[in-house]
């Protein structure tokens, strides 16, 4: 299997506005694929617009706000680039698509990397962010998976929040918790 870096994906659609989606980037070779399930405005915008800019954070909230509905993130314009970056980006990718392979399910979009930009230091590991990364991609998958699996995986991604977490990483969970709660009152009723 190949590495894939989760990140944030800032695209531009026709009429200029900016989309912000999580998304992994596939490492492949020299490339960065970005590989998003249809239907999909990430997908639209890099048909129209072949550019991306990924944001490497560490502010979980985001990824939980994304999932949630929540996209207001604050952005930086990146010079000489037309996609910006989040203002909480620890570093930045500058993404060029150079091919797309076509695909009815998830077409996948081949980008070489024109520059990586540090915006501050990165200080290290936590487990209760990785355990809110890991959530946040169960909230989007909740019609695929069974009641049992989604229970046992945040059982097992819990003990890390309650071990290692700050406010923003507590924040991020409750948030993205209740999402995944109200869904499965949903299932039960
Ligand atoms: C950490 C993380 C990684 C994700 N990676 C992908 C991905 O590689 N492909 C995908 O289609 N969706 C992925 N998702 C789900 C998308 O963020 C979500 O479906 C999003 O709304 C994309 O659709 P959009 O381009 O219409 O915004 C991921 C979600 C999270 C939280």
């Amino acid at each position: 299997m190949p590495m894939i870096r989760e990140c944030i994906v800032t695209t531009v659609g026709t009429n200029g506005q900016t989309h912000i989606a999580p998304l992994g980037l596939i490492e492949q070779d020299e490339f960065w694929v970005i590989a998003p399930f249809r239907p999909s405005t990430t997908l639209a915008n890099l048909e129209a617009a072949p550019f991306a800019t990924a944001s490497f954070i560490d502010d979980v909230r985001i990824f939980a706000g994304c999932v949630c509905g929540r996209s207001d993130w604050p952005q930086e314009a990146v010079p000489g680039w037309p996609a910006a970056r989040l203002t909480a980006a620890l570093s930045h990718a500058e993404l060029e698509v150079a091919r797309n392979e076509p695909d009815q399910q998830r077409p996948r979009f081949f980008c070489r990397i024109r520059k990586i930009v540090s915006h501050k230091p990165f200080l290290g590991f936590n487990r209760a962010q990785s355990a809110v990364v890991e959530a946040a991609i169960l909230a989007t998958r909740l019609g695929m998976l069974p009641r049992e699996k989604i229970d046992t995986e945040l059982a097992y991604l819990q003990i890390a929040i309650d071990k290692t977490a700050g406010a923003a990483e507590r924040e991020a969970w409750e948030l993205v918790t209740a999402k995944i709660e109200a869904y499965l009152q949903t299932q039960s009723e």
